[in-house]
């Protein structure tokens, strides 16, 4: 085996997950490609949140039977379809060579040595304990990219209703700050300013010290500029989380604080063991702590015994809170979980219902965060520079602080800080043209695609 394809699916635990598995893979000698048709080994690299993630997941493996049969390329599933169907998977589809879950990744060598001798290979224990060590990244294979994500911790402790996470990554463990500290070391080594400390549920951090400590002591390692987190839930929004947003300006004006609904009575139902008016009252004093800090969210439209009044509150919040951006999904029923059982007791919300309330949230959104993105018009705005635009080559890609997309008229290289004038705009993203480079790149890299990670 000499060239590896990975699928990426899901959320950045995935992205960043494949990170580590490319570099296991090319300690083994393999390569990237970024040709699905080319590789000798397919990983697909799976996501379970809701069930057209999963159906994805599996139009992908039919596509890439194929090049199984032309070359006898090797196939492998991973991530949280990989964790929730164990050998049911390879029941299921004949062709799959070997399955392996989140917690398997630095056993890949051992996998594919198995492979090789013609087995078919399941690894889907987990390491639920403080002993497990998480894979390191390895600051090589960053050279080229500006911003990264360090993982903190895994696995997830909450219960909400209708949620397959802590059934596919287990308990919590959080990762020991030294390894965190050392690790975001080592990136600035190779020109990351940036980087994004991600876990299901930072907020529960324990590493030695907690989030807020963290997040401080991320912000002081030289050649930091930047820190961003995700994700935070609302119900453990500490007030030292609070003072540290509000006290050290590297970290990043973002907060991402997913809400799911507007109504009290769903939330209950969803588990997420907060009401709306100790969620905004939270939201208040972060607005306070640190003004213009922009605010995301994630929304479920169709949850379960969700009526038509229940969505109104919805839209209300919305238009209170004045979201920069929403993600928003139709409920999907997962797996062994509480709100899946309890779906006919409660009233499932009809398919049609569920789509029409989805666009109606997406339509206000769309709205609100029009006119946000519209009032930086005429104002400078600071972006750190990533590479060439992918809308159009010729032009400069970054973000500000607030996490806003921007694409720009400029020669700014890759890991600078440029001011850039926003001339135009548009719900999700930027446009303008270069007005100074602020900063210099503190390493120079040679600007190439990420090739290796192909993201769905
Ligand atoms: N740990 C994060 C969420 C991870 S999942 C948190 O608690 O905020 C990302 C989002 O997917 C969730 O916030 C939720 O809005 C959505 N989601 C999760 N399960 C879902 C389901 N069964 N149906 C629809 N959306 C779901
Ligand atoms: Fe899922 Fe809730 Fe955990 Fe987020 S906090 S991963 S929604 S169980
Ligand atoms: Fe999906 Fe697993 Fe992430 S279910 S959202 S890839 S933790």
């Amino acid at each position: 085996m000499r060239r590896f394809f990975l699928h990426t699916f899901g959320c950045q635990m995935n992205v960043s997950d494949s990170q580590r598995m490319a570099e296991v893979l090319r300690r083994m000698k393999m390569e990237p490609t970024p040709v699905a048709k080319n590789a000798d080994l397919i990983i697909l690299n799976t996501c379970s949140i809701r069930e057209k993630a999963e159906e994805k997941v599996l139009s992908a493996l039919g596509r890439y039977r194929e090049v199984k049969l032309s070359r006898g390329a090797r196939i492998g599933v991973g991530g949280c379809v990989a964790q929730q169907e164990k050998e049911r998977l390879l029941r299921r589809v004949p062709y799959v060579d070997f399955v392996f879950g989140p917690d398997a990744i630095s056993k890949l060598p051992e996998i594919l040595r198995r492979v090789e001798a013609r087995e078919r290979v399941v690894e889907t224990a987990w390491i639920d304990s403080e002993e497990y060590v998480f894979p390191r990244a390895d600051p090589e294979s960053t050279r080229g990219r500006v911003t990264e994500f360090v993982t903190v911790m895994k696995g997830c402790d909450n219960v909400c209703s209708f949620c397959v996470v802590p059934h596919t990554r287990g308990r919590e463990v959080s990762r020991p700050c030294g390894e965190v500290l050392a690790e975001v070391a080592g990136l600035t080594g190779v020109g990351v300013r940036e980087v994004t400390l991600i876990g299901q549920n930072v907020n529960s951090y324990r590493g030695g010290i907690g989030f807020a400590e963290l997040l401080l002591r991320v912000a002081e390692v030289p050649g930091i500029d930047r820190v961003r987190f995700t994700t935070s839930h609302p119900h453990d929004l500490s007030d030292a989380l609070i003072e540290a947003v509000g006290s050290q300006p590297k970290i990043a004006p973002h907060f991402h604080l997913p809400i799911q609904s507007g109504s009290d009575r769903v939330l209950e139902r969803m588990r997420r063991d907060y009401t709306v008016a100790e969620y905004l009252e939270r939201l208040s004093r972060l607005r306070a702590a640190r003004p213009g800090i922009a605010v995301t969210t994630d929304i479920i439209a169709g949850f379960p015994g969700e009526t038509e009044d229940d969505f109104q509150l919805t839209l209300e919040l919305t238009e209170e809170v004045r979201y920069e951006n929403q993600y928003s999904f139709v409920f999907s029923s997962r797996p062994k979980t509480a709100a899946a059982m309890r779906e006919e007791q409660w009233g499932a919300v009809p398919h049609e219902l569920k789509l029409e309330r989805l666009e109606r949230v997406q339509k206000l959104q769309r709205r609100i965060g029009g006119e946000i993105m519209a009032a930086q018009i005429g104002r400078q705005v600071e972006v750190l520079v990533e590479g060439p635009s992918k809308l159009d080559p010729s032009k400069r890609f970054g973000r500000t602080p607030e996490n806003r997309t921007v694409n720009f008229e400029g020669d700014a290289p890759a890991g600078a800080l440029a001011r850039v004038l926003v001339r135009r705009s548009s719900p999700n993203a930027l446009y303008g043209e270069q007005a100074a480079i602020s900063s210099e790149p503190r390493v120079r890299v040679e600007e190439r695609p990420g090739a290796e990670l192909c993201v769905a």
